[in-house]
């Protein structure tokens, strides 16, 4: 049964993570700086892995849950090693990733960040981006407007897709199941839009859809803590966030299209549209 949360529990939720998080980034910018060399590969050989990852999730978990007893935790590194993904409950539940930019954060890329969503009743209420190579703190918590290092930020208002910097993760055609579609967006979109660009981690990158850095960010088959923190804080940035079908947007199945604009959305689903009818394709 859903249960209302007063703002007084909702601020506290915010003011905890922002604090834990914070905490955390001293440990990920020593292994940053450090360069790492002994990761290891999980379930593929571009699915990478290091200790930092598994010491941050143990560091914001029991922190989160010594404050919030009552409060249930999905962790990538937790679910990858029980090879489970928990239920969403009404219950407040902290979605967490240590590290979302793995690949970046081994190779001193400055676009790695501790992400950290809060949903209660099924809804995301709280985000917590934090990228301390860059010394970037997104945060956001329901109806107060998200923050870059405690200065408020806004979407741009561009709602014309070749007026449009997007975002698209060009790694995703790794994967076989999913290879055909993403060239296919990838065509459609990057060849409608003023630019195009591939950060290498999706919490960061809807960060920057919520700064006005960038317009557009489309993405499918990732996982909730890969988006439950950044989703807050584009929201409460005025920014759209909407399954691609244009219905809404579930942080557990999280296909998304994420814009500035209502009307760039719109746009950017029909592009899509058009790109998953294509039946064939030629590279010239
Ligand atoms: C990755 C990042 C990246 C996306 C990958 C994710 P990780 O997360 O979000 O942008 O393209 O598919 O797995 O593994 O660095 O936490
Ligand atoms: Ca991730
Ligand atoms: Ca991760």
């Amino acid at each position: 049964m859903s249960k209302t949360v007063s703002e007084a529990q909702l601020k506290s939720y915010y003011e905890v993570a922002v604090d834990l998080v914070k905490k955390c980034g001293p440990l990920m910018l020593e292994g940053y700086q450090k360069g790492q060399t002994d990761f290891k590969v999980k379930a593929d050989f571009y699915d990478l892995v290091t200790v930092y990852d598994k010491q941050i999730e143990d560091k914001l978990t029991k922190g989160l849950l010594s404050a919030f007893p009552e409060s249930l935790i999905i962790g990538e590194e937790e679910s990858a090693a029980t090879k489970r993904l928990p239920e969403l409950t009404d219950a407040p539940t902290w979605i967490i990733d240590p590290i979302d930019g793995t690949t970046n954060f081994i190779r001193r890329i400055p676009h790695c960040c501790i992400s950290v969503g809060l949903a209660i009743n099924k809804e995301l209420v709280v985000g917590v981006v934090y990228n301390p190579p860059a010394d970037e703190l997104f945060t956001a918590w329901k109806g107060h407007g998200a923050f870059l290092n405690g200065q408020p930020i806004n979407v741009s208002k561009v709602s014309k897709i070749n007026q449009a910097v997007i975002a698209y993760e060009i790694s995703l055609i790794h994967a076989p199941s999913v290879r055909d579609k993403n060239i296919k967006r990838i065509y459609k979109l990057a060849s409608n839009a003023t630019g195009t660009r591939c950060f290498g981690s999706a919490a960061l990158t809807l960060c920057y859809v919520a700064t006005g850095q960038v317009d557009v960010y489309h993405i499918e088959d990732l996982k909730p803590w890969d988006l439950a923190g950044g989703a807050v804080i584009l929201r409460e940035a005025g920014g759209v966030v909407c399954h691609t079908n244009g219905g809404e947007f579930d942080i557990m199945k999280p296909n998304c299209v994420c814009t500035s604009t209502k009307e760039l959305s719109k746009e950017v689903i029909s592009l899509i549209d058009e790109a998953n009818q294509i039946m064939e394709y030629t590279f010239k």
